[in-house]
């Protein structure tokens, strides 16, 4: 069984899919939010799943936190750490910690639309100002940079006419976040990527 850990800051949509997929070998042993309002910790809890929230205004400056952050994924055993809409940056010692076993899933096909503030509505905006016919989500491993780690898996989602970011950020989900996340930690569990 691979112990895998959610991170979460809202909705969590993807942490539904990840749930709901049942992914063979895999244990989803703690999500952890930094936002306690995040409604993807009532998802882990009626799941059965360990859901803490961390937040960094509960510490006294960002590199507690991320120690604080380090430690509990440690004390957890967890073996892969899921980006899923987490909207803290990972350390860099978190990043050599858990070196090539953290993985973000980014709502667009990078190497376009990625990168500093390019996250949540801001990313499926741009995409309709340029004008792309084509879009799409991307699960990478997370190095020191923005959404520059390499790539795992990735998959195209078309723009239609009349699509708002909102109607394109919801078609993204459905066609290609919620499907490649949930594989992906399936492919690595299982020794496939
Ligand atoms: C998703 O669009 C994901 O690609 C991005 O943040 C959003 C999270 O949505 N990184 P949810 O909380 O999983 O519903």
């Amino acid at each position: 069984m691979l112990k895998i850990a959610v991170l979460v800051s809202g909705g969590g949509t993807n942490l539904q899919a990840i749930i709901d997929a049942k992914i063979p070998n895999v244990e989803i042993a703690l999500v952890v939010s930094n936002n306690p309002g995040a409604y993807a910790l009532t998802r882990a809890q009626n799941a059965g799943i360990e859901a803490v929230c961390l937040s960094p205004k509960n510490y006294e400056s960002r590199e507690v936190y991320h120690d604080a952050l380090l430690s509990c994924l440690q004390e957890h055993d967890i073996e892969l750490v899921v980006l899923a809409g987490f909207l803290v940056n990972i350390s860099e010692k978190m990043v050599r910690s858990y070196k090539n076993r953290i993985i973000n899933i980014h709502p667009s096909l990078i190497p376009s639309f990625c990168g500093k503030g390019y996250y949540g509505l801001h990313v499926h905006e741009a995409a309709l100002a340029r004008g792309v016919k084509v879009t799409g989500a991307t699960v990478h491993i997370v190095d020191e940079g923005t959404d520059t780690g390499p790539i795992l898996l990735q998959k195209a989602v078309e723009v239609k006419a009349g699509d708002t970011p909102e109607i394109l950020q919801r078609r993204v989900m459905e066609e290609a976040e919620w499907i490649i996340l949930p594989k992906a930690i399936g492919m690595l569990a299982n020794g496939e990527l």
